[in-house]
Order: C-alpha cells, then sequence, then structure tokens
C-alpha cells in the first residue's frame, strides 16, 4: 500500500497536528511505502514572510524527525524540489469544477481573514493538494478531521480525469485515494474555545498547545483550560471541554474514552487536567530534546530533501509521462528522449 500526506511548514505545530496527523505518519511507515512532504508552495496562499520561509520548513522537518520520521523507511521531501506537483495542478484543474473550488470551507474561512489580498492560489489550493497525491497514486492520505473535504475533493479529481481521459483503461491511470482518519483524536480542539478547532491561525494562544512549548507552559494552558458545567468527566456533546481533554488524554495515552471516564470517574476537574497536562508533557518532552539535537544541521536537511525529492521524482516522472500522453500535451511518449 502506497501512503502519501502532507504538512504545512511552520514551527508553530500544534498538539492537534501532533495527536492527527505527526503520529499517524510514524506509524503508517510501518503499514506501506509512506511518502510524506513539507508543503512550502501551499504556504505562499497567505501572506508569509519570505526571509523566514526556508527556516520554517526546516523547523517543520525537524519536528517530523524528532517524532520518529525515519528518511531510511520513508521518501520525505521539500514539495517545490519535486517539480511535477505543479505541472500536475495545472493539468488536473482541466477536470476540477470551479463550483466544487467555491464550496471549501477552507477556502472560506482562510479567504475570510485576508485583509488586503484574496490570492487565486488560495483558491486553487486543493487542486495542487489533490496533485501531491495524485502524483503518487497513493492509496492512502493520513490527515485530521479538517481536511475531509480536500479528501473528497480529490477524489472527485480523479475520477474525473480517469473517465475524461481514459474511459475504456482496465487499470485507470490515477489512483482514487483514501482519506484515513484516526478514531480518536483526529479532531483536537482550542482549550479556550473547545467548540473551534485547535489551530495556530484561527485558534487563540492560550487554548493552543504547541509541540515545541515549555513544560510550564503546557501545564499552564491545560489549567486554564475551559471545561464545563456539572463535575462529571464524561464525554457529552453539552461537554465539548471536557469532552476535548478526554480525547487528547486518549490519544496521548493510547487507550480508549471508556477507560479515561472509568480512570478519572472520583477526580476532580482539577485533577483530571493537571494528568492531561503531565501526560501531554511526557509525550512532547523526548520530541522536543530531539528536536534541540537535530535543528542546526542544516545541510543534513538539505541532504534528506534532496535524497527524497530525488526517490519522489522516480515516480512523479512516471505519471506525468502517462498523464501528458493521455491529455495529447507536449509528443507522444514514444518519440521521447
Ligand atoms: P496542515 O499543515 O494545516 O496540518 C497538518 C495536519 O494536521 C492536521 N490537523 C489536525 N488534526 C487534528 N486536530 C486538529 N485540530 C488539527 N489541525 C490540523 C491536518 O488535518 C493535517 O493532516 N492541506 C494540508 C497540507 C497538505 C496535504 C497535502 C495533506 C498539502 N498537500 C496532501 C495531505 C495530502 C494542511 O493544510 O495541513
Amino acid at each position: 500500500m502506497r501512503i502519501f500526506s502532507g504538512i504545512q511548514p511552520t514551527g508553530r505545530k500544534h498538539l492537534g497536528n501532533y495527536i492527527g496527523a505527526i503520529e499517524p505518519y510514524v506509524q503508517h511507515q510501518e503499514l506501506g511505502e509512506a511518502i510524506y512532504c513539507v508543503v512550502d508552495l501551499h504556504a505562499t496562499t497567505v501572506p508569509y514572510e519570505p526571509a523566514r520561509m526556508r527556516e520554517s520548513v526546516y523547523d517543520t522537518a525537524v519536528i517530523l524527525l524528532a517524532a520518529g520520521l525515519d528518511p531510511e523507511r520513508c521518501i520525505f521531501f521539500r514539495q517545490s524540489d519535486v517539480p511535477e506537483h505543479t505541472e500536475l495542478s495545472w493539468l488536473l484543474a482541466s477536470v476540477t469544477a470551479f463550483g466544487d473550488l467555491n464550496r471549501m470551507h477552507q477556502f472560506k474561512d482562510k479567504a475570510g481573514a485576508q485583509r488586503d489580498l484574496v490570492s487565486a492560489s488560495l483558491f486553487t489550493y486543493p487542486i495542487l493538494m489533490a496533485a501531491d497525491v495524485l502524483a503518487y497514486r497513493a492509496q492512502q492520505v493520513p490527515v485530521g478531521d479538517d481536511q475531509r473535504q480536500h479528501v473528497e475533493l480529490m477524489r472527485d479529481i480523479a475520477v474525473r480525469f480517469n473517465a475524461r481521459f481514459a474511459p475504456d483503461a482496465e487499470t485507470p491511470p490515477l489512483v482514487v485515494p483514501e482519506g484515513a482518519y484516526r478514531e480518536i483524536g483526529a479532531r483536537i480542539m482550542d482549550l479556550q474555545e473547545p467548540t473551534r478547532k485547535m489551530s495556530t491561525t484561527g485558534g487563540t494562544e492560550q487554548g493552543t498547545v504547541l509541540v515545541l512549548d515549555e513544560p510550564k507552559t503546557i501545564e499552564r494552558k491545560f489549567k486554564r483550560a475551559v471545561t464545563d458545567s456539572g463535575s462529571e468527566i464524561v464525554r457529552s456533546p453539552e461537554k465539548p471541554g471536557v469532552s476535548n481533554l478526554i480525547e487528547i488524554y486518549a490519544a496521548v495515552r493510547g487507550i480508549g474514552f471508556e477507560a479515561v471516564e472509568a480512570e478519572f470517574a472520583d477526580a476532580r476537574y482539577g485533577d483530571f487536567k493537571g494528568a492531561v497536562a503531565e501526560a501531554v508533557v511526557a509525550r512532547l518532552t523526548p520530541v522536543q530534546e530531539r528536536y534541540s539535537e537535530l535543528r542546526a544541521d542544516e545541510a543534513r536537511l538539505e541532504a534528506i530533501f534532496a535524497a527524497g525529492a530525488e526517490k519522489a521524482r522516480a515516480i512523479t516522472s512516471q505519471t506525468l509521462v502517462d498523464v501528458r500522453e493521455l491529455m495529447g500535451v507536449g509528443p507522444r511518449s514514444s518519440t521521447r528522449l
């Protein structure tokens, strides 16, 4: 099985990213051929600081390596080093419905947050994301719950491409991928506003736990987490704050919701919050330690990216030969040198 996922470059990766995506990336390395990239091109769709971009890519790459991604066991690279992603993105735009792009929640949220320019690339972002995955003919895409709509769209794009350009093919040229969502932890909420997802762009500062936060900061954020009326530690739609803390604890400890509710049946909110903070700190401390060890060696990171891009291009160049051929773009593949 081939697995693909991407992550945006920022050193401010949070607990939602960690639980919803980074941990699953590490686990998926065992399940098949895993391919991961830091999507720097996606990060240009909203205002950003060019001088900080490369640093942010390194920061993110090192968080992934520190969490357990092993470049010997997976293909790990920087998106912009593999130009087939952007070429395929353009080609797939011809089988992407404008109306579908117009319905994307993420576009509406992000466009609404822009003060000056709403870029065209923010609108076409999901096509590049589809190209990321379809270029590898990957079967599974481990992501958090907030990416469901984007995964649905990439499936539609693959189906439409196959129907339009290879209606009679026995083996369709593009694989229609499936999203892979964690049963527990696919949607971690903001600790201050537990009806909103944890996010560094749309969430609250105090409600967002960063992977690189100091243990004291993590403890403080959990101590101040919003809980709900009542005193019972149980999951319920009326208790979004407590339900979120139960979800975090369950995900980090690798146990079920019932086990958490049983463990804290007689506990008070304060003690429970302390226990969640402790579990999160225990989980993140080794990642932070490895991060400090690995971050300085940027030459090594560039070497990892270069080796990853070479392996990635061995796959994507073949997909692009097939796609160009089917679309009638460029010379026939049999006459290509
Ligand atoms: P990004 O960088 O915003 O987020 C990285 C991953 O973290 C997940 N995530 C969460 N999971 C649980 N709870 C949360 N509160 C939470 N917030 C974020 C996201 O679902 C994501 O899996 N568009 C993608 C990047 C991308 C991509 C791809 C992903 C580009 N190309 C191809 C998969 C395949 C994004 O913005 O992720």
